[in-house]
């Protein structure tokens, strides 16, 4: 336990550059009309704030964010309140919060999540509210994460709730015991409380019926489940959408961990999928510097340039792919905004292209006499009307 948080491991990188990118779009956004520009962030499943060797955590991320928040020219006051279960870990993160937390309004909660939430809520009750769940073992039940939404009203004007959580990879642990002739029944439990109930056991079966069933098989299997979970917070949040983000050292390897975002809210969509995107982007420049670590190109810095080449050639490929979407849907004859056909325009690019791609995208189908719709000075892509020529 006391290795865990020595340093960062290359799996956090991702999940800290999305939370990076996004909370001050949403501090800003949110906390624009709310009471006394007030907005709430829970930190669930906090651990020490910092690494051993200095780096940030989310304890320390969030308290800087929160001060930028306070120095905009339209103050934020972000709220900060940390959860950890680790006496440890709570000691140090308050150690943090006090050499980095000053002037902020901070609360650190030593014990359970399920234990504190109900009263963070109440906290945050009248205020836009961020939750990130992020534990290393198996996350609180569906119930308690849905808890965040359910006493909260959605709407016009309502504050906004949003959640981000960790769903972890030990999924692939519990769902391969149903593929054993023996399967301990208590453990299978555990995991019906986390996924709100047993459908989860026959969306795992489907993919993988077998006693002995592949990597791909367990994959697809592990994916069910996530676009199960996800479909049930939605529902239970009372028609929130949600972003699944699915984190992988290599396009080629299965997944480490997944991240499921959920709001309420059409431009908490937006502004995560752009954050989604910039932070693949980081984690593929630190998988590509790790990678050249003990080469001759770690040596002389080249890597960076070999990697902007390979970051050219996907926005290449992403912007064809987008364009050909695009040139297929406005063949139907009809205006349309990518809002409007996520699944037709993203589909696998859903969190990996952001406005940049959309712009370069629909630039290339109006030279070629697609669409009648300039880009050019619009901010939000998503909802321009794209007209068929
Ligand atoms: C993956 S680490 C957190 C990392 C941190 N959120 C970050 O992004 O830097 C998970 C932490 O949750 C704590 N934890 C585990 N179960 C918990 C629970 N039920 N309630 C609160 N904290 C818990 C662990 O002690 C550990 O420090």
């Amino acid at each position: 336990m006391t290795s865990f948080h020595k340093t960062k491991k290359s799996a956090a990188v991702l999940k800290h550059e999305i939370l990076n990118q996004y909370i001050s779009p949403f501090a800003s956004k949110t906390g624009l009309w709310s009471q006394g520009h007030r907005v709430a962030v829970i930190d669930g499943y906090a651990g020490p704030g910092r690494y051993e060797d200095g780096k940030e955590g989310s304890g320390a991320m969030l308290l800087r964010k929160a001060h930028q928040a306070a120095a905009m020219n339209s103050p934020r006051q972000v709220e900060l309140h940390f959860v950890e279960k680790e006496a440890a870990f709570a000691a140090r993160l308050r150690e943090v919060v006090v050499a980095e937390g000053v002037g902020l309004t901070c609360t650190i909660n030593q014990g359970e999540i399920s234990q504190h939430l109900p009263k963070l809520l109440d906290a945050a009750k009248a205020i836009p509210l961020f939750t990130y769940l992020d534990p290393c073992g198996l996350i609180i039940p569906l119930d308690e994460v849905a808890s965040i939404f359910v006493d909260r009203p959605g709407g016009q004007g309502a504050p906004a709730t949003e959640v981000l959580i960790n769903l972890t990879a030990h999924l692939r642990r519990f769902g391969g015991m149903l593929n054993s002739p023996n399967p301990v029944e208590a453990s299978l439990k555990r995991i019906d409380g986390v996924c709100g109930g047993e459908w989860w056991r026959d969306a795992w079966l489907e993919k993988c019926p077998s006693q002995d069933p592949s990597d791909d098989e367990k994959t697809a299997a592990e994916l069910a489940v996530v676009e199960g979970y996800a479909a049930r917070l939605r529902e239970r949040a009372g028609g929130a959408g949600t972003w699944i983000i699915d984190v992988r050292p290599r396009a080629d390897r299965k997944p480490l961990y997944y991240l499921i975002f959920a709001t309420r809210n059409v431009n908490g969509m937006v502004v995560f999928g752009e954050s989604a995107s910039l932070g693949l982007k980081a984690w593929r420049k630190y998988h590509a510097e790790l990678a050249a670590e003990d080469t001759l190109f770690g040596a002389d810095g080249a890597w960076e340039e070999a990697w902007k080449d390979q970051e050219k050639v996907l926005d290449r490929q992403w912007i064809d792919t987008l364009a050909e979407r695009l040139t297929g849907e406005l063949a139907k004859g009809e205006p349309f905004s990518i809002l409007q056909r996520p699944a037709e325009v993203l589909g696998d690019l859903a969190g990996v292209v952001r406005g940049t791609h959309f712009r370069k995208a629909i630039d290339k189908v109006r030279n070629e006499g697609k669409t009648t719709t300039d880009p050019k000075g619009v901010n939000d892509l998503w909802s321009l009307k794209l007209m068929p020529a």
